[in-house]
């Protein structure tokens, strides 16, 4: 299990050159070479945690042309129907794809005594299981039974309205956001925010730049903030800004 940071001990941020190393090996290897003890770490300061390249160019090429077999996907959401924004996405449905499926149950089994931390931290009751398998059966349970990884696209002029995906009563704290196209050559514009509202404080912002092939981990919905007396819950919601142009 992993040992869990001492939340007023800081390590290092990764160099650029750590997190634009090519990624090597299987799916779980990459996973398991993250400096986990560093993100945990990272997020005991700020609403995320950038992580080192996961995926390949070719990779995300592969992911990118899956967005146009409707026979992967469960629904497909228009955002400006609902006003989330502007641009749609896609729910993945049962089977994933390996590629998602790996990262999920890898990315899951480094994150669980986080979270288990965070929840203890806050005095949150739910504590989540040691491998992802189980988390999903505790979901499928209660009613959550379709899989929630989604691919999005974003056309010029196309946003994501500041949210939270929730679905359900079981909420595992955290999400990893992947960067599948070029920024520097596909588009500009087009950056992830985030927003980290504590109580009695104004609002924090970050953007946070992405390059194709590397991930952010960003929780869900909160993250506790701690102080000598104990944590306390600050907000956190995400959003993309304007696309500006498009190849
Ligand atoms: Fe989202």
């Amino acid at each position: 299990m992993l040992r869990l940071v001492d939340p007023t001990k800081h390590f290092p941020d990764p160099t650029i050159e750590e997190l634009n190393r090519p990624p090597l090996g299987s799916i779980a290897s990459r996973v398991d070479a993250i400096e986990w003890l560093q993100v945990d770490s990272t997020l005991a300061t700020r609403p995320y945690a950038l992580l080192p390249k996961l995926l390949t160019e070719q990779e995300c090429t592969r992911l990118v042309e899956m967005y146009g077999q409707d026979q992967r996907f469960r629904s497909r959401v228009v955002m400006e129907r609902y006003a989330f924004g502007k641009g749609e996405y896609k729910y993945f449905d049962y089977p994933l794809p390996d590629i998602v499926q790996e990262l999920r149950a890898s990315l899951y089994r480094h994150l669980w005594p986080i979270a288990n931390h965070w929840h203890a931290a806050l005095s949150l009751e739910e504590r989540f299981p040691a491998t992802h398998r189980e988390f999903v059966d505790i979901c499928e349970a209660s009613g959550q039974r379709r899989p929630t990884p989604l691919m999005l696209t974003y056309a010029q002029d196309d946003y994501c309205c500041l949210h939270q995906d929730l679905y359900g009563d079981h909420v595992f704290p955290f999400q990893v956001i992947f960067m599948l196209s070029n920024p520097d050559r596909d588009f500009t514009g087009g950056e992830l925010l985030l927003t980290e509202a504590a109580p009695k404080k104004p609002t924090k912002v970050e953007v946070v730049h992405l390059n194709v092939g590397q991930a952010v981990l960003v929780p869900v919905n909160f993250r506790p903030v701690f102080t000598e007396r104990g944590a306390y819950r600050a907000n956190v919601r995400h959003g993309v800004s304007l696309t500006v142009s498009q190849e």
